[in-house]
């Protein structure tokens, strides 16, 4: 196992009625910028009630609405505008991951003299930021309790990962009830983002970790069991409540810490946003299954099929029989069972146009992953999903 710092020291308030502890935004000022997205929070009711909760502490709301799923650099320098223009003490995010990581940027572009969207390409520059708080609705992300956010340049067909101890939430509130709402489509997205989180940690050669081994295992076989059933009953709050607490843990270090490995199939998909503005779930459920067929070979077979053993139940004996069977169940689990799209046309990528540039940036972004990916191999992998 490698050496390491972990740091998670955001607070959570998780389960029903939770929602009260807003209260304690009063510890940062009186002057708050609620961030949210297209209005889900005003039809499900949390909107209402996280502005009784805040009233009643005597804070007073500012409001950035209209946050994009992937959100926009444009909306952040809004949201940095409201800070600078009211005096904004913190921002309070309710929503899924797009409304937490534009609230984070937001907050740290408030503490910036310049333009938000360099901190997004360069997160050295994040050196302080408004307190964060988040209202989690959509289980999916883990930016509840991470220090990563993600922001979209469309016009000029970007979209970067930032990250810094700054952008770790002070508190976030988890009511697995808030999830009931959310459609069939996204539930099977969030499950599937919160495994690829979890894939990207399981996968690597460095030995000794068994401890972050069986955890992401255990955070796998969660979504496997719980996905399907939030899909059947969307108000089934022990399914909700299992899925909330794995996205967390998915992202928050737990897993990752002392094994460590870069990211490689998570750039691959920020390029398929970041020019055809598609689901993050569904783009890394689709580009999954097509990954781990490119890289299966002799040296990986071992770990395939550790993960096909101990996740999923096979019974073989012979590694590449288990990685080939690991696969295939993934691949059934994501398309058949989540009832999600299996192919990049279905999300309305029809041709291989921008496959090469795309992957000329998602290659770098694979040094130091469990096993890195040259151009070619991305661009085949993105021919073999098409
Ligand atoms: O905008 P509203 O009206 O709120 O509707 C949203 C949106 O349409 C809806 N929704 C959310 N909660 C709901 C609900 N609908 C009904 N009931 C509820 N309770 O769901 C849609 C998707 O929301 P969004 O926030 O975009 O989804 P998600 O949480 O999957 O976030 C995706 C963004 O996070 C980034 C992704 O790249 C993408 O930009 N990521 C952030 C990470 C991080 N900060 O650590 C890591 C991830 O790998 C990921 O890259
Ligand atoms: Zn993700």
């Amino acid at each position: 196992m490698l050496d390491f710092t972990y740091f998670a020291p955001t607070k959570i308030h998780f389960g029903r009625g939770q929602i009260s502890h807003l209260s304690e935004l009063r510890q940062s000022g009186d002057r708050v910028l609620l961030c949210y997205g297209g209005g889900s929070i005003k039809r499900n009711g949390i909107y209402d009630e996280a502005l009784r909760v805040l009233g009643e502490a005597g804070i007073q709301v500012f409001e950035l609405d209209g946050v994009e799923p992937n959100p926009r650099i444009q909306t952040v320098r809004r949201g940095v505008e409201l800070c600078r223009s009211n005096g904004i003490d913190m921002v309070l995010a309710i929503g899924g991951g797009s409304s937490i990581d534009c609230a984070k940027v937001v907050a740290a572009g408030a503490r910036y003299d310049g333009d938000p969207w360099d901190l997004v390409i360069h997160p050295q520059l994040i050196e302080a930021a408004l307190p964060i708080y988040t209202v989690l609705t959509l289980s999916a992300t883990g930016s509840e309790m991470d220090a990563f956010a993600v922001i979209s340049d469309l016009e000029k067909n970007e979209k970067w990962g930032t990250a810094g101890s700054a952008l770790l939430p002070t508190m976030s509130v988890l009511d697995p009830s808030y999830t009931f709402s959310v459609p069939a489509r996204q539930t099977a997205a969030g499950t599937a983002d919160m495994m690829s989180h979890t894939f990207e940690n399981y996968f690597h050669f460095e030995p000794g970790s068994f401890l972050q081994e069986r955890l992401a295992e255990g955070i796998l076989k969660t979504c496997i069991h719980y996905g399907p059933i939030a899909l059947a009953k969307p108000d089934d709050y022990e399914a909700r409540a299992n899925l909330m607490w794995a996205s967390s843990h998915a992202i928050n270090g737990l897993v990752s810490e002392g094994c460590s490995p870069a990211w490689c199939v998570h750039p691959m998909e920020h390029e398929l946003s970041a020019f055809y503005d598609i689901t993050h779930g569904e783009g890394l459920a689709i580009l999954t299954p097509a990954w781990m067929e490119h890289v299966l070979d002799e040296r990986t077979a071992p770990v395939f099929a550790r993960y096909g053993r101990n996740v999923w139940g096979v019974g073989e004996t012979d590694d590449m029989a288990i990685a080939h069977e690991a696969i295939r169940l993934t691949r059934e689990f994501f398309f058949r069972t989540m009832g999600m799209p299996a192919t990049l046309r279905e999300v309305g990528i029809t041709s291989d146009e921008h496959f090469a540039v795309m992957a000329k940036k998602a290659a770098a972004g694979s040094k130091g992953s469990f096993v890195e990916l040259s151009e070619e191999d991305v661009e085949q992998i993105y021919s073999a999903a098409l």
